[in-house]
């Protein structure tokens, strides 16, 4: 059985559906099972789940500070903790206490949404650096420079201030989103702005990640790997709809909490080990269709050096 699907390609529609008229399209339309699931989705009312997520927002930063200090399952084990301890992460806008289910689910779609797609971004990186030696010593070398300034101890301020790395991984996420497209749900009928055109109330809308990303329109030979494209100067003019891994609007990702994980992988491998390709790695890189976040057939194998 098939549904038509409406697939967004104008940069001014993206937009207004991602961000602009929100209200109309709050819902990814992913089935769940609400009732015998609640732990996938909790049962709540969808505003109510949206401006959840709104006060987990506030969270990011935190969290963030607290990875670099610990691995992944203390950090997921934290954050119940600090759900319990802060009174204004407990509550939701509408003045009612998250449930236990909701905090547990909360906690879920973290470790779910976090761990795949942050290890897929290391993966290609990681590729990208061992096919590219010139910018990989020049990743190595700002982490030496910069946790030299920072008595050696990798934490949040010292990641931030790696602003090559981000452009080496802002590229990365250009070339392998993890995701390879955005998907909402049309909740109430929708006038196309300028347009003759309703899009119906339950009509599924999808924005290609990977289309816009390899448009020749928002980014010249788009094929090539190219972290200048994310340097200082380049990003004050960028739009920040063109680059959408992390998708966008009030239903976008965690972002920032994504990429310091992945900095502090990165991060920690680089400064002791030189990365070269293995022959095991099949070339050119062919990408699965069956994976649900993106990856390459065979697997990308790498070879690690103590330096
Ligand atoms: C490089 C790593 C990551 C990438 C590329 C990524 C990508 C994405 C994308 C494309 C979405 C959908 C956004 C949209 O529909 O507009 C999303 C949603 C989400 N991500 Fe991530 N993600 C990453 C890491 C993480 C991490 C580390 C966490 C938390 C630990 C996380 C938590 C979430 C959550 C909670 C949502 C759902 C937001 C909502 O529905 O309101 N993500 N992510």
């Amino acid at each position: 059985m098939t549904t038509p699907v409406y697939l967004v390609v104008d940069m001014e529609l993206v937009k207004h559906i991602l961000t602009k008229d929100f209200n109309h399209f709050m819902d990814r339309g992913v089935y769940t099972n609400e009732k015998d699931d609640p732990i996938v989705n909790p049962a709540t009312p969808r505003e109510r789940r949206v401006e959840a997520h709104l006060e987990l927002a506030e969270l990011v930063e935190i969290l963030a500070r607290l990875l670099v200090m610990l691995t992944y399952i203390p950090v997921l084990s934290l954050s119940f903790i600090a759900l319990h301890r802060k009174p204004y992460i407990l509550y939701t806008g509408d003045g009612n206490s998250l449930t236990m289910d909701e905090i547990i689910a909360q906690s879920f779609v973290f470790f779910v949404a976090g761990y795949e797609t942050s290890a897929t971004t290391m993966t290609f990186a990681l590729f990208e650096l061992a096919t590219r030696p010139e910018i990989q010593d020049r990743v190595r070398k700002e982490i030496k420079v910069v946790l030299r300034r920072h008595n050696d101890q990798i934490t949040y301020d010292s990641l931030s201030e790696l602003t090559y790395l981000t452009q080496v991984i802002n590229e990365t996420l250009r070339v392998y989103s993890p995701a390879r497209f955005l998907q909402r749900q049309c909740l109430k009928n929708y006038k196309v702005p300028g347009e003759d055109v309703v899009v119906e109330k339950g009509t599924s809308v999808i924005i290609s990640i990977k289309g816009i990303h390899y448009d020749k329109d928002y980014y010249k030979n788009p094929t090539v790997f190219d972290p200048e494209r994310f340097n200082e100067e380049n990003n004050k003019n960028m739009n920040s709809y063109v680059h959408l891994p992390f998708g966008q609007g009030p239903r976008a990702c965690i972002a920032r909490f994504g990429i310091m994980q992945v900095k502090v992988g990165l991060t920690c491998l680089l400064r002791k080990c030189k990365v070269s390709l293995n022959e095991k790695t099949k070339l050119p890189l062919k990408m699965s269709p069956n994976s649900q976040v993106s990856a390459a057939e065979g697997g990308i194998w790498l070879n690690l050096e103590d330096i």
